[in-house]
């Protein structure tokens, strides 16, 4: 398969310096946009083709788009940090690719090449490189490349058109909290995936069967929803938005790739980064049970959850049907509170980065 070649059209009219400066003090998460974006098409018989970097614009939206019906969308979730010297590198973002390849076999779309998906990634980034906030801070560049059927029509199958976007989104906390502890609600009842769903798929559908559970979460006044397995209502899975671990002392274990769950790129990298730091990290199965037992009889000593927009955030409180506990008297754990410094110092540019995970632009 040919990489297009990425044809540049600079924006008229980007935001002044100024514009900029004000959004990048306050950017929040996904409210602002940088000031161009990559498309690239595909067709059935000729591959990708016309790949551009353009002006961040509207997209023009037949009525009868096959997404907006039938939901053959997939996206993906990574980061551009500003380092110490104020050159800019991206964080695995060929794992980012490789997963959104296996997204689009999920969903019956075609596989942009690894290649093709960190030069559009590359691009953007360099284009927009006044947008990536300084060094120093927690504020990265968020990119959102994504992928959806483009074709017209109301027939049910595997769409011939697709179109590949990259978008940008300066990125402050997640949670608006910073490093406090987030609070779970345990979901007994309502399910986020199944066994031979698409639940390890980064697929839209999967965040809109996330959004009832979390809106009775808040009902419950908890910040975020954690889902068990659809089958005993019973194995913890994740979050919403992200994967979570559990700390036991000086061992740290997160829950095995069922296939119901998204194998998540910070989960992947901090079982690295635990073994670098001297922990033990494995992946295993934790029942909602044993999490209350365990934590009540103290071994499990912490719990936080992790991802790209999230980082690394701490679970404070935990409530399900059965009651409600604090883990690690609702503050931020020690072992937590040094993977999470750890994994930022390789990301900015600061620790020695022994995987090779930046990639520098
Ligand atoms: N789980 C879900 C459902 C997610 O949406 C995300 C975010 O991307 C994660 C886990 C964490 O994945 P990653 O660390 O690759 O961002
Ligand atoms: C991410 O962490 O990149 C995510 O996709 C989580 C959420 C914003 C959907």
């Amino acid at each position: 398969m040919t990489t297009p070649t990425i044809e540049l059209k600079p924006s008229a009219q980007p935001l002044s310096d100024s514009e900029r400066e004000a959004i990048l003090a306050e950017p929040g998460f996904g409210r602002h946009f940088t000031d161009h974006m990559v498309t690239i098409r595909w067709t059935e018989g000729r591959g990708w083709h016309d790949a551009e970097l353009v002006p961040y614009a509207p997209l023009s939206i037949d009525p009868a788009n096959m997404t907006l019906h039938y939901a053959q969308t997939i996206f993906e979730g990574l980061k551009a940090y500003r380092r110490p010297d104020g050159t800019v590198a991206t964080f695995r973002p060929d794992a980012n690719a490789r997963r959104f390849q296996a997204s689009a076999r999920r969903l019956a779309m075609p596989e942009l090449p690894v290649e093709t998906f960190i030069a559009a990634c590359d691009a953007l980034v360099k284009q927009d490189k006044a947008w990536v906030p300084a060094h120093g801070g927690e504020e990265s560049l968020y990119l959102r490349p994504f992928m959806f059927a483009s074709e017209v029509g109301l027939g049910v199958r595997p769409a011939n058109e697709y179109l590949f976007v990259v978008i940008a989104s300066p990125a402050g906390a997640y949670f608006p909290g910073g490093v406090k502890p987030v609070s779970i609600w345990l979901s007994e009842d309502r399910v986020r995936a199944v066994p031979g769903g698409m639940g390890d798929a980064k697929t839209g559908g999967n965040y809109a069967a996330s959004l009832l559970a979390q809106a009775e979460a808040a009902e419950k006044g908890c910040d975020q929803v954690a889902y068990l397995d659809a089958v005993e209502h019973k194995w913890v899975e994740e979050l919403g938005g992200m994967n979570l671990y559990f700390v036991y002392g000086d061992k740290i274990v997160t829950p095995s790739l069922t296939g119901s769950l998204l194998a998540g790129i910070t989960r992947d990298s901090l079982l690295s980064v635990a073994r670098d730091l001297g922990y033990e990290s494995a992946e295993g199965r934790i029942s909602i049970d044993q999490w209350q037992a365990d934590t009540a009889d103290g071994t499990l000593t912490e719990v936080f959850a992790c991802g790209t927009a999230a980082v690394i955030t701490p679970v404070g409180t935990v409530k399900c049907n059965a009651g409600e506990w604090t883990q690690s008297g609702g503050q931020p754990g020690e072992v937590t509170l040094k993977l999470r410094e750890t994994l930022l110092d390789i990301q900015r540019g600061v620790a020695d980065d022994k995987h090779g995970w930046m990639h520098n632009l």
